[in-house]
C-alpha cells in the first residue's frame, strides 16, 4: 500500500473514532457538546493521532491493544489547545481549519468551556478505554499529562505570550518555546503509540527524541507558512505573527535559514525513526512530508 493510501486509511479510522468517542451533540447541555464537535470535526490534518496509530502498529502489527481511543485523546488535547490559542486573550484568530474559530461560531465562554471539556475528556477516555491494563492506562495518562502540562504545551504557550514583542528573544529562547508549545504534542503520540504496542524503554526514548526534533521542525514550518502562505491554503489567517510583532524563526533567521533548520531537525528525527526495529517506512515518509507541507 502506498503512503497516501495508508495515511488516508489512518485518517478515516481517526475520524470514525472521533465520531464514536465524543459525547453526542444532542447530549445536555447541547451547546457545549456541539461546540466540542464543531472544532473536532472541522477537519485538520490529524497528524498527531496518525503518528500514534503508526507508532502502535510498528510495535504491534496485529493490533492486540486498540490504539484508537488514545489517538482520539491526543486529538482532543490538540484541538482544545487550538480553541484556546485562538481566543481574543491569546492569538485572537477568526479562522481555524477553514471555518470561523470556536469563539466566533459560538461565543468566548462556550469556546473556553469546550476547550476545558476536550481536555478533560481526553483523560476520561484513557482511563475508561485502557482500564483492563491499569499500568498502560497510568503510563498513557502520565505521558499525555506531561506533554500537555506546564513543562510543555501550557508552559510553552505561557512563554510564547510572555516573549511576544520582547526584543530579548534569542534563537535559544525561541527553540525552547517551540519545543515546549509544539513538540510535546508530537512526541507524546509517538511515545503513547510505542507504549500501546509494547515497545521497550530504549525504543520509547528514541520515539521521544524523534518527536522532539520533528515537533521543532513542525513549528518552524508553521512559522514559515504564517509568513508565506494564504488563508485558502492554510485554513487559518496568515500574517498573524508579523501583525502581532511576534518573534518567530522567520523574524530571527529569515525564511531560507529557517527552512534549513527545519530540514536538519527533520533529518535528525528520520535518522532516529530509522533506527527503530520493524518497518519504519510509513513513519519515515510521514516525517518527510512535514517539512514540505503546504498547510
Ligand atoms: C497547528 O497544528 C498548531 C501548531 C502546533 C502549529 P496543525 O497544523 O497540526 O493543525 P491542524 O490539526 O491540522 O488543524
Ligand atoms: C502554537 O502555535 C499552537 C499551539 C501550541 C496550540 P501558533 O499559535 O503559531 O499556532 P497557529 O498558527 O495559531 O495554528
Ligand atoms: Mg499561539
Ligand atoms: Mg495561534
Ligand atoms: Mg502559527
Amino acid at each position: 500500500m502506498d503512503f497516501t493510501t495508508r495515511f488516508s486509511n489512518h485518517v478515516a479510522r481517526v475520524e470514525g473514532g472521533i465520531d464514536r468517542l465524543l459525547p453526542a451533540a444532542n447530549l445536555h447541555p447541547g451547546r457545549l457538546h456541539e461546540a466540542m464537535r464543531y472544532s473536532m470535526q472541522a477537519g485538520g490534518k490529524r497528524l498527531r493521532p496518525v503518528l500514534l496509530l503508526a507508532a502502535a502498529e510498528l510495535f504491534d502489527p496485529d493490533g492486540r491493544t486498540d490504539p484508537l481511543p488514545a489517538a482520539v485523546a491526543v486529538e482532543c488535547i490538540h484541538t482544545y489547545s487550538l480553541i484556546h490559542d485562538d481566543l481574543p486573550c491569546m492569538d485572537n484568530d477568526d479562522l481555524r481549519r477553514g471555518r470561523p474559530t470556536c469563539h466566533k461560531a459560538f461565543d468566548e465562554a462556550t469556546a473556553l468551556l469546550a476547550g476545558d471539556a476536550l481536555l478533560t475528556h481526553a483523560f476520561a477516555l484513557l482511563a475508561k478505554s485502557y482500564r483492563s491494563s491499569p499500568r498502560l492506562a497510568v503510563a498513557l495518562g502520565g505521558q499525555l499529562a506531561e506533554a500537555a502540562g506546564t513543562s510543555h504545551l501550557i508552559g510553552g504557550q505561557m512563554l510564547d505570550l510572555l516573549y511576544e514583542k520582547s526584543p530579548d528573544v534569542t534563537g535559544e529562547i525561541l527553540n525552547q518555546i517551540h519545543v515546549r508549545k509544539t513538540a510535546g504534542m508530537i512526541w507524546a503520540p509517538l511515545v503513547m503509540g510505542g507504549l500501546i504496542g509494547g515497545a521497550r524503554p530504549p525504543a520509547i526514548e528514541t520515539l521521544r527524541a524523534a518527536g522532539r526534533s520533528l515537533g521543532l521542525a513542525f513549528q518552524i514550518v508553521d512559522d514559515i507558512l504564517d509568513a508565506t502562505s494564504d488563508a485558502a491554503t492554510l485554513g487559518k489567517t496568515p500574517g498573524k505573527d508579523a501583525k502581532a510583532g511576534k518573534a518567530t524563526f522567520v523574524t530571527l533567521h529569515g525564511v531560507e535559514a529557517s527552512r534549513r533548520i527545519a530540514q536538519e531537525q527533520s533529518a535528525a528525527a528520520i535518522q532516529a525513526l530509522r533506527s527503530l526495529p520493524g518497518d519504519t517506512s510509513f513513519l519515515v515518509a510521514l516525517a518527510q512530508t512535514l517539512t514540505t507541507r503546504r498547510k
